[in-house]
């Protein structure tokens, strides 16, 4: 499997040709992970539904809020690229076991996708036909990580992570939680009941977004390829 880096912008959303060919370009069997940085502090919220803008506005940190809105501005624009649609005209909702979904228009629910945003980072994986999970997170100290990794890790992590000191041991944890994550978030089954076993029907990949991160993305179809892509928003 290759990991490509290409640098591409989504501002406009294709359409006619140029969205076919953004659709053309997501074959099955490729995940596309589009990253970005979310510390504009005037995101561009008439982008966002009424929900999202109301839940944007109820942080009660004004940065805390402006990155979230960043991170729902990133998503819209990502499913926008792929579908065609302008981004304010997705219609997103929560499907099974929450998990959001694409409801509108109907014939873009081929394009199945998650988002996972950590501190300045936002990232969204997009795939053909196949559920999808992903997750970032900070790579920070956390004194009671053992005992939230009995409760959700397997034995085996765990084992391994009670066998090193605190700075390795919080970059290890991270590691295997994100991979525990997208595993949860793809399928849905509940960050406890998440198998993190490597031979259960999922296929699961860390992701290299720099220092001070651990990230991963989870498919339930087999990869032969990751896209990725740093944007704006
Ligand atoms: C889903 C969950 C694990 C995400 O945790 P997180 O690390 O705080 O957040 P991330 O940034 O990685 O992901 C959040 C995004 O995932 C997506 N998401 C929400 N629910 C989801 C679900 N059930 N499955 C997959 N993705 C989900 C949303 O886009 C969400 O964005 P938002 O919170 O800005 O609206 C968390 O919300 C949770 O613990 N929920 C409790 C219920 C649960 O375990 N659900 C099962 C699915 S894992």
């Amino acid at each position: 499997m290759t990991v490509l880096a290409p640098n591409m912008h989504p501002a406009t959303p294709p359409t006619g040709i140029a969205a076919a060919r953004a659709r053309e370009r997501l074959p099955e069997g490729e995940l596309h992970v589009w990253v970005a940085r979310v510390d504009d502090p005037e995101p561009g919220v008439t982008m966002l539904d009424r929900t999202e803008r109301a839940r944007a506005a109820r942080f009660r940190e004004a940065r805390t809020g402006a990155r979230w809105a960043n991170a729902h501005v990133l998503t819209r624009q990502v499913l926008a690229h792929y579908t065609g649609t302008s981004p304010a005209r997705l219609v997103i909702r929560a499907g099974r076991r929450d998990k959001p979904v694409i409801r509108r228009p109907r014939s873009a629910r081929w394009l199945r996708f998650n988002l996972s945003h950590a501190g300045g980072l936002a990232m969204v994986v997009v795939a053909r036909r196949a559920e999808v999970g992903i997750d970032i997170e900070a790579i920070r100290p956390l004194p009671d990580l053992l005992a939230v990794a009995r409760r959700v890790l397997d034995d085996s992590v765990v084992r391994a992570l009670s066998r090193v000191g605190p700075e390795e041991s919080a970059s290890r944890f991270f590691h295997a939680w994100v991979q525990h994550e997208a595993r949860a978030k793809c399928l849905g089954t509940g960050l406890v009941e998440a198998s993190d076993d490597a031979r259960d029907p999922v296929c699961c990949f860390d992701l290299d977004v720099g220092p001070g991160y651990a990230a991963a993305v989870a498919s339930t179809r087999p990869v032969d390829r990751i896209r990725r892509w740093h944007t704006t928003v």
